[in-house]
């Protein structure tokens, strides 16, 4: 009996993997993701031969115990000698064949910057329970983004940016528990940010510019404790900035620029982490709040092209650091105060004002 039983193991594990290769059903997957595509410049499928997917296959690794596909990583721009010997980055057609759903192991699949390649992510992209990283960034990706994507609780990385994706967010999106970087900049997304952004806890970066959301700042986002870049700038969003982004502990980039918002700044912005901030053409109006101190440390604050009336806020010269101020195209009027950070700015920053006059020789 135990015999018969070795003899039975032995044949499905030679049946299953043969030569510690991976299995005959994942091979088959990649190979058919494999034919879908289309190469034309560098041949990086040349190596997709033989019954060994595990070794050898350019971009493919297996998990080291099962043997089965763990990562795809195919990117058109890298250091690969590849890359060097063809003189060229990569181009690729054709379209992810759904296929690659059957990869059940897979978690992480990165095909990035092939730019010519269309199609949908195929929706059952979301059935794969292990997948942490997703990054399809520069493609010509089209459709929408699968409505059940917050089935993928173990994603960390999800980075779909420069693609022709459209759509709404799908509100299962903040089932994301684990998500930490989002990057969806530069698609055609329309409709709002899901007003549960908020239970996104493990976020770090949110960078949406260049689509068309609209709505407002989801309020929710202020408990994102996490959370040190957002970017919401190039879109519809309306309504007025939530004073609380402001309170966030380790914000430290926040570009809304290029939006519909209005209403005041928010005091608790320019005493807050936010070192690049970034409000320009908005419709914010009211004065610029004269809470600047100690703890305003700026790279870069660009108020530009809003309906900002009043002075230059005099306490500007007592915050610790401003390297880039931007208040031109406003209708501010007044003094320029003299001392820093006012010595190194240039007067371009001032332009377009209502009636703005300097101390120092900036007109
Ligand atoms: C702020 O955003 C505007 C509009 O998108 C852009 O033109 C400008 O360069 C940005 N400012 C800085 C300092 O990056």
């Amino acid at each position: 009996m135990k015999t018969v039983f070795t003899i039975f193991s032995v044949l499905v594990f030679t049946v299953i993997s043969p030569a510690n290769g991976c299995p005959p059903s994942d091979r088959a997957a990649l190979l058919a993701f494999k034919a879908a595509l289309h190469e034309p410049y560098l041949g990086i499928f040349n190596s997709w031969t033989g019954t060994d997917c595990c070794h050898n296959w350019y971009g493919v690794s297996c998990d080291p115990q099962s043997h089965r596909v763990a990562d795809i990583n195919l990117r058109g721009e890298s250091e690969d000698p590849i890359f060097e010997r063809a003189h060229r980055t990569g181009f690729m057609t054709g379209f992810i064949s759904p296929e690659i759903c059957k990869l059940t192991r897979l978690s992480s699949l990165t095909i990035a910057d092939w730019k010519g390649i269309t199609g949908e992510i195929p929706k059952c992209i979301t059935s794969l329970p292990f997948l942490r990283i997703l990054d399809l960034i520069g493609n010509k990706l089209s459709g929408e983004i699968p409505a059940d994507i917050g089935r993928l609780k173990r994603l960390t990385v999800l980075n779909v940016a420069d693609n022709q994706l459209s759509g709404r967010i799908p509100s299962s999106f903040t089932s994301l528990s684990n998500l930490m970087h989002l990057d969806l900049r530069n698609n055609k997304i329309s409709g709002p940010i899901p007003g549960k952004a908020g239970d996104l806890s493990m976020l770090s970066r949110a960078l949406l510019s260049g689509n068309m959301i609209s709505g407002p700042i989801p309020v929710s986002i202020c408990r994102i404790y996490r959370l040190a870049d957002l970017d919401l700038s190039m879109n519809k969003m309306s309504g007025v900035i939530p004073p609380c982004l402001g309170k966030m502990a380790v914000l430290a980039t926040l570009n809304l620029d290029c939006n519909m918002l209005m209403g005041t700044i928010p005091t608790t912005l320019l005493t807050s982490a936010i070192g690049n901030l970034n409000l320009s053409r908005n419709a914010l109006e009211g004065n610029i709040p004269d809470v600047f101190g100690l703890t305003s440390y700026f790279t870069v604050i660009d108020l530009s092209h809003n309906k900002l009336r009043g002075p230059i806020p005099r306490s500007l010269s007592a915050a610790s650091y401003i390297g880039h101020l931007d208040l031109s195209y406003n209708h501010l009027c007044g003094r320029i105060p003299a001392g820093a950070p006012f010595d190194h700015l240039e007067a371009s920053s001032f332009m377009y004002n209502d009636c703005l006059c300097g101390e120092t020789d900036l007109f």
